[in-house]
């Protein structure tokens, strides 16, 4: 039996076990998906029993910058976002890697050309840094903006893109806006209003809590075409189950799972 899971603390909000759990049965793997609610006193205990079990893990708060040094190799994706959220074994080593780039990247290019295109990023975080990371090997130009302008200032030097703060907005240069800070999790608070967008603009949430957000409901109101939060998740969620089994996704079975318990998890906080 082969054991995955996602590592957090808490864990119980994580959608991940029911996604793979749905995407094991589907293909008939003799694997399962766990939720390991680890405290970080726990920790190092815990990564001795991965190692001893070959456990494949997704990363979550607080763990994704901690499980690097668990690690005998990191890719350069996330490397450069310092941020692990896929723990898998190759060749007796563990492996982090971060899955969150191509969950941005993949939705966006479905809908736009990025190459040159003006990417203006919200946030300074580990989703933010995703965000930017995802964005500059896509060729586009970005811009990130930050309530707090001394972290965007940081992130624009490490990785070479433009910063400001929140209220450097300027809609008419923006092509692409990806909302990445944390404002409208779980609530409808919304850092812009319709008049922050405009037809033509592509406006990405990654919050998936509500599946359509304040933010996004400004932008479509405003005539922009819109990405809700659950692709990035999804898309991600299948290049993690491609990562663990080495096969391809049953996407519309996992996608059926993660549909079925978010719209319960929605009537359990409305
Ligand atoms: P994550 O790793 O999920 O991105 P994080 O590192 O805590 O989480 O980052 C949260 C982001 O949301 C930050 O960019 C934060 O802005 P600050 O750096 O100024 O704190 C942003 N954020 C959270 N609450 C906000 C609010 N009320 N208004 C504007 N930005 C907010």
């Amino acid at each position: 039996m082969d054991i995955y899971g996602i590592l957090a603390h808490p864990a119980n909000y994580s959608m991940s076990p029911i996604v793979h759990n749905a995407g094991f049965q589907a293909l008939n793997l003799t694997a399962r998906y766990e939720r390991f609610d680890i405290p970080p006193d726990k920790i190092d205990l815990f990564f001795e029993k991965v190692k001893e079990k070959r456990v494949g893990l997704s990363v979550s708060m607080p763990y994704k910058e901690e499980v690097a040094k668990y690690c005998g190799e990191v890719s350069i994706a996330a490397k450069k976002i310092r941020a692990v959220n896929s723990l898998y074994w190759r060749n007796g080593k563990l492996i982090g890697h971060n899955t969150d780039v191509i969950g941005i990247k993949k939705p966006l290019l479905e809908k736009i050309d990025l190459e040159g295109k003006h990417v203006v990023v919200l946030g300074a975080g580990g989703a933010a840094r995703a965000a930017v990371y995802a964005a500059e090997i896509s060729g586009s130009k970005v811009t990130v903006l930050n309530r707090n302008i001394e972290k965007a200032k940081e992130l624009a030097k490490e990785f070479g893109c433009f910063y400001g703060s929140l209220e450097d907005y300027d809609k008419e240069t923006a092509d692409v806006v990806i909302q990445a800070t944390s404002v409208g999790m779980m609530n409808d608070e919304s850092l812009f209003t319709e008049k922050n967008f405009h037809p033509g603009q592509i406006v990405f949430d990654i919050i998936y809590r509500p599946l359509k957000t304040k933010f996004l409901e400004y932008a479509e109101k405003a005539g922009a075409d819109i990405i809700t939060g659950d692709k990035m998740f999804l898309v991600q969620a299948f290049e993690q189950f491609k990562i663990f089994t080495g096969k391809d996704a049953p996407q519309e079975v996992m996608k059926k799972a993660f549909y079925a318990a978010l719209e319960k998890d929605e009537e359990m906080y409305e």
